[in-house]
């Protein structure tokens, strides 16, 4: 009998290094994390300090240096890229900017659908039924399945962007500034359905965000990141009633800008090039200047 393993997701001293000799940045330099099924780890830290990067090294979107990742018992680290690809489909990440998320010549039916298109899931009728039931779960009507990306909200949007996150039945989600362009009321209500979905569907969370509010709100455990490093990884009412650093404190001591959709949009040309150069979720700095 198999016994299931305590940690769905257990990353061991992951590295990655990026540029060689003088100019290589150690984005990555030596995290541990262990989080439990249906559990949300809250990642924070200074822009560059490689949260990131961490995320997507976890998510094997690009490859770690070095380091072990466990995954629902397996080391899915070990495993070569096509040995991977059926596990894919368990790991999901949801980025920052919502438009550029989703493809603006699909209708967000097909935007949720397509995934399951993909990995050949059920036939059109059977993931249209699927499509309306996503739909609805995130608080989209489904009779909009229809309608383009342009015609909603941000946080519709950014709704939609978790369907089709959701479409494949993932058991983890890397949420990387998931709510950090929205403006702070609406950033509350997507908080909230991500922690209405992890309680419905047993999600577990890395919640990469420069907001300490938020993660104080949802996260277990909070790991802290400078320069790569991790600098506190405890329970997160420890780290919020007894940051035992200088820099955990001038974190909680700052109060950062986040920058709202409609600043975002102004710069959605510079977003969409970052998201598309695989730098998603460092948008804070450039639209709060
Ligand atoms: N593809 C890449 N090529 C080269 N350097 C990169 C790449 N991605 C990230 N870096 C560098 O790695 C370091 C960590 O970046 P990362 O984006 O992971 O930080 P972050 O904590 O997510 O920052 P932010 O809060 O701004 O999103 C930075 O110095 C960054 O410039
Ligand atoms: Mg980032």
């Amino acid at each position: 009998m198999e016994t299931k393993p305590e940690f769905l997701l257990e990353a061991t001293d992951i590295r990655k290094t990026f540029g060689k000799g003088d100019r290589a940045v150690k984005a990555v330099d030596g995290i541990s994390v262990k989080i439990k099924k249906g559990k949300t780890l809250g990642v924070l830290g200074e822009s560059g300090s490689g949260k990131s990067t961490f995320g997507r090294c976890i998510l094997r979107l690009i490859e770690p240096d070095a380091g072990k990742i466990m995954f629902d018992g397996k080391d899915i680290s070990a495993l070569s890229q096509s040995e991977f690809r059926p596990n894919r489909r368990n790991l999901q990440m949801i980025f920052q900017n919502p438009f550029s998320s989703l493809n603006p010549k699909m209708s967000v039916g097909e935007a949720v659908e397509d995934p399951m298109r993909i990995w050949g899931i059920g036939d059109k009728a059977v993931r249209k039924k699927r499509v309306s039931e996503l739909l609805d779960m995130v608080g989209i009507n489904p009779r909009r399945a229809a309608a383009y990306p342009y015609e909603f909200s941000g946080g519709q949007q950014q709704r939609i962007n978790i369907a089709r996150a959701l479409s494949l039945d993932p058991k983890f989600i890397v949420c990387d500034e998931a709510v950090s362009a929205l403006d702070v009321s609406i950033q509350a209500q997507i908080v909230n359905l991500l922690m209405d979905l992890q309680k419905q569907l047993g999600l577990t969370y890395l919640f990469i965000s420069h907001n300490l509010g938020v993660v104080e709100y949802l996260a277990d455990d909070v790991l802290i990141m400078q320069h790569g490093k991790p600098v506190e990884y405890a329970p997160t009412e420890e780290i919020f009633k007894n940051p035992r650093s200088e820099y955990t404190r001038n974190l909680i001591a700052s109060v950062p800008a986040m920058p709202t959709v409609a600043q975002l949009d102004e710069k959605s040309a510079k977003a969409a090039e970052k998201l598309a150069r695989g730098k998603g979720g460092s948008l804070t700095g450039a639209a709060a200047r």
